[in-house]
């Protein structure tokens, strides 16, 4: 473990030297969104493989790459490939790039994810602004020996998702004309989509959507301090509510569809937080 925390700070200060200054916001993007990446303004790139310590991503082949750039004229740093529990990675090694990015200096995060709606009145199609979540994956990472130059023991979690940031989030979803609905994200570790029965049951603890995701990022951030901003897109209705079989590619198709509503979102959103 003591090892593990010089990770984070040997890879945080490579950060520091890598992108000169730390952008103070960090966007983290789920399904369809993958395209943001390429169209960052002065870019630069520091592929995960070259930061020692970093998980490499296996979705979809896809080379991990760690990217500051302009959007929107907002300085940011994206991760263009992101890591699965259900891929078989520790929550540890799901954490450490958060954890030197959040040591490295930035302040707050957008995380956003792919979805099944729960919550009956949603529609596929939706966009979700994360109000709070319920973490079923079975696991944390912030289980083990806690580095208290990181953040405390025992975090608190009430305000998990930054009431300000979604404060102005509705606002530029109004400003838009863009539905934002709101509601609880419950995270499992997949990698099956749930039964009809597992969705009931998930509904009747008060969950609105469903995913794989997002959840050990979120612990991260809120364990060192860092305010966080979480959209879902509702991707398809979860199993059992149409009587219909869930498939990833039908599911990314409508990431597609959503991905241009959701973009305008994100770069609003950016200048105004
Ligand atoms: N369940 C879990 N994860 C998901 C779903 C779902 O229905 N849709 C998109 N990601």
């Amino acid at each position: 473990m003591k090892d593990y925390f010089r990770e984070v700070e040997n890879i945080g200060n490579e950060l520091k030297k890598n992108f000169d200054e730390i952008p103070e916001i960090l966007l983290v993007l789920g399904s369809g969104l993958g395209f943001i990446a390429d169209i960052l303004k002065d870019k630069i790139t520091v592929p995960y493989k070259s930061l020692r310590g970093f998980p490499t991503s296996t979705v979809s082949g896809h080379e991990g790459l760690l990217i500051k750039g302009s959007l929107n004229n907002r300085n940011v740093l994206l991760m263009k490939g992101r890591f699965h529990y259900y891929e078989g990675y520790s929550m540890q090694e799901i954490a450490l790039p958060y954890r030197a990015i959040f040591y490295s200096g930035v302040k707050k995060m957008i995380v956003t994810n792919a979805a099944g709606g729960i919550n009956k009145s949603f529609n596929k199609g939706d966009i979700m602004l994360i109000t709070d979540h319920i973490n079923l994956m079975g696991d944390s990472p912030l289980i083990g020996k806690n580095c208290d130059r990181l953040g405390p023991r025992f975090p608190d979690m009430t305000y998990a998702y930054s009431k300000r940031l979604q404060k102005i989030a509705e606002q530029c979803a109004r400003r838009l004309k863009i539905k934002l609905r709101k509601g609880v994200y419950v995270a499992m570790h997949g990698p099956s989509y749930e039964t009809p029965a597992e969705i009931r049951f998930l509904r009747i603890i008060g969950a609105d959507a469903v995913g794989m995701s997002t959840v050990p990022e979120v612990i991260v951030a809120n364990h060192m301090g860092v305010e966080v901003l979480g959209f879902s897109a509702i991707t398809n209705m979860a199993a059992g509510i149409e009587k219909v079989r869930l498939s990833h590619s039908d599911i990314n198709e409508v990431a597609e569809k959503i991905k241009d509503r959701f973009y305008a979102l994100i770069t609003e959103v950016l200048t105004k937080i």
